[in-house]
């Protein structure tokens, strides 16, 4: 080999050499129009997008520690396209305690006392005592009607029902005062308990129908108010009992059947406005996927005009979450709100497909018979899925074993995203292995 051939063959070696080091400090930019496109780590037509990178919203229950309520990070933060999508929990629960507040001192007369003891005995229906939305509004009721002990700001009262870790009279509640047509009346929690079934299923319609007979045969008159954390338990109870008793009953959540009973007695009940949550949660998935400017149709107009007010939800950047705002619905306003089913007005525009192109979405309800998520959250989502031309699998779990979820989370290379409701908050780790 002579000296000519040996330095052309080390030129090409340093040529190759730096090649591999493509991307090194001191590579010239002009070098890099030359790489090979199918070398390029991120070419556009890379293959399938891995499932562990595909927009991922959780929604309804948030994942977080069912006992300290501490927020699930990991969770949240999968990838940069996951998000959750509920409801401001202590706002709604602040709205809640004063709506009741405000019947009482407003709207109510001496004949709120039915047995005329001076007293306003209520009972408190608790939804699910490791979920952080019903923990809120335990605390809520509590804290509006002075009964809560532990403090004067929500997160400082007492959660528990009554009789957990009692030895009788009450280390939880203690009674508040209300002004009742310029009389002061005490008030009192008689009991509360968390409604769950045999199953294991939280937030029970049936239990609470069936707790308020025996509440009702040990206490009888001395219940003047029923508050339940959400409406499927509060009309159970209402149906099975507060209305023929004309005891004022109020719910959560102004599923379309507790907005009608408030014409009949029903007391009344808070919008956590699934029509917004309902949208977020397919919305942020469709932005994900056409490209990834995740506020429009949300904060930004987009194309077809769809966008939200700024009244009607928060994102908190930190939790990776959007919270919808919530609102009192009494006999002063019930009329609007009669079909919890309807798509919001200014959401309600229908993409177009060119350039919003259908895509596959995986959504699970965890719970079957949850009168929340199948009477007003589910129809809406089938509402906005054709409007953001998404074709979503919708599969439903059973409301007690995370299983009878997460073993249909398969298939997973079929779907452009995924929409999760969790069974326990503390179980995200669950769906986050089957996408890695
Ligand atoms: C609703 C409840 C429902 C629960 C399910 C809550 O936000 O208010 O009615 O049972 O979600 O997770
Ligand atoms: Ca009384």
């Amino acid at each position: 080999m002579n000296k000519r051939i040996l330095a052309l063959l080390l030129a090409a070696l340093m040529v190759v050499a730096l090649a591999a080091c493509g991307g090194g400090d001191d590579t010239p930019a002009t070098d890099a129009p030359d790489t090979p496109a199918t070398d390029a780590p991120d070419a556009p037509d890379a293959g399938p997008v891995a499932n562990a990178d595909k927009p991922l919203v959780w929604f309804n229950r948030q994942p977080s520690n069912a006992t300290t309520g501490e927020l699930d990070m990991e969770a949240l933060q999968f990838n940069d396209e996951t998000y959750y999508v509920g409801f401001d929990a202590v706002q709604g629960a602040e709205l809640q305690g004063q709506m009741v507040m405000d019947f009482l001192t407003n709207k109510a007369d001496a004949s709120i006392d039915r047995n005329g003891d001076g007293i306003i005995g209520y009972v408190l229906a608790i939804g699910d005592v490791g979920h952080n939305d019903s923990i809120a509004r335990t605390r809520g009721a509590r804290l509006a009607l002075g009964t809560g002990k532990g403090g004067t700001s929500i997160g400082d009262i007492d959660p528990t029902p009554i009789g957990t870790n009692t030895d009788g009279t009450s280390t939880i509640v203690q009674d508040g005062k209300v002004t009742i047509a310029g009389k002061e009346y005490i008030v009192r929690e008689l009991a509360s308990q968390e409604m769950k079934n045999a199953a294991g299923a939280t937030w029970d319609a049936p239990t609470a129908g069936n707790t308020i007979q025996t509440w009702a045969g040990s206490f009888g008159d001395q219940i003047d108010l029923v508050v339940s954390n959400n409406d499927g338990m509060g009309m159970s109870i209402f149906n099975n009992w507060s209305q023929e008793n004309n005891v004022p009953t109020f719910g959560y959540d102004a599923n379309s059947d507790a907005v009608a009973a408030i014409a009949d007695g029903f007391g009344g009940t808070i919008s956590q406005h699934a029509d917004v949550q309902a949208y977020l949660t397919l919305r942020l998935i469709r932005n994900a996927l056409d490209g990834g400017d995740m506020d429009l149709g949300i904060g930004t107009p987009d194309d077809a005009g769809n966008v939200l007010e700024a009244s009607d939800y928060k994102y908190v950047e930190s939790e990776r979450s959007y919270y919808a705002l919530n609102l009192a619905i009494t006999a002063d306003n019930y009329e609007q709100f009669l079909d919890a089913t309807a798509p919001y007005g200014p959401v309600s525009n229908q993409l177009d497909e060119s350039t919003h192109p259908a895509k596959k979405v995986w959504l699970d309800i965890y719970n079957a018979s949850d009168n929340f998520l199948n009477e007003s959250y589910k129809p809406l989502l089938e509402n906005y899925d054709g409007l953001l031309n998404l074709d979503v699998e919708y599969v439903a779990g059973d409301g007690q074993s995370e299983s009878s979820i997460s073993d249909r989370f398969v298939n997973l290379d079929q779907y452009d995203g995924f929409c999760v409701n969790i069974c326990k908050t503390d179980n995200a780790a669950t769906y986050i292995a089957k996408l890695q």
